[in-house]
């Protein structure tokens, strides 16, 4: 997108990565002797599983999907897509879902639901960012790492029209 300038910083790689290992104190205390499988949505949380995981003091197995609710805008469609499915068997198995942004919960609340369907042991949700004033269809995450106000971030791993992810600081994008 022309004109996009993520020039103010929302949370620096310092406070990330400050939430990201308190985070991971709590999954690691929360599931302590228990076998863990971590499911990344694809692309977004890539950076934030593959910092949160290796702070995590439990042994994991890691899978990914990818699901879409976003075409080249800044709103979503309202409809979500699964283009990759996870390779895993987690019937029985403990579950932890890492997301980026909770936005709508449409994305999740379609993850969940098709998770469910594999009958696993436990099913939680990890998102880096819960957008809670924009929520469509009620949905809570079990572990947040920052709430934040309306409003378009990225970096760390967040996109807009794929650029920015790979800024190492969440930004507010102002055009
Ligand atoms: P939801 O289905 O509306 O909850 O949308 C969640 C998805 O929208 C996330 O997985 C993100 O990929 C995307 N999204 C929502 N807000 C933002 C944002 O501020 N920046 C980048 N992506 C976002
Ligand atoms: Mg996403």
């Amino acid at each position: 997108m022309e004109g996009l300038l993520p020039n103010e910083v929302l949370y620096s790689q310092e406070q990330i990565k400050k939430r990201v290992r308190e985070l991971a104190v709590q999954i690691s205390r929360d599931y302590e002797g228990k076998e863990l499988i971590v499911i990344g949505v694809l692309k977004g949380a890539f950076i934030f599983m593959a910092d949160l995981i290796r702070c995590l003091t439990i042994p994991c197995r890691v899978d990914f999907v990818r699901l879409a609710s976003y075409g080249a805008e800044a709103v979503s469609s309202g409809k979500v897509v699964m283009t990759k499915d996870i390779e895993t068997s987690i019937k029985d198995q403990e579950i932890l879902i890492v997301e980026d942004v909770v936005d709508t919960g449409l994305t999740l609340s379609f993850l969940i639901n098709w998770l469910q369907e594999r009958n696993p042991r436990s099913l939680k949700v990890c998102a880096m960012l819960d957008k809670r004033q924009r929520r469509q269809v009620p949905f809570e995450a079990d572990y947040v790492g920052f709430t934040i106000e309306d409003g378009f971030v990225v970096g760390y791993g967040l996109d807009f029209n794929e650029k920015a992810r790979f800024l190492p600081d969440i930004c507010v994008v102002t055009e």
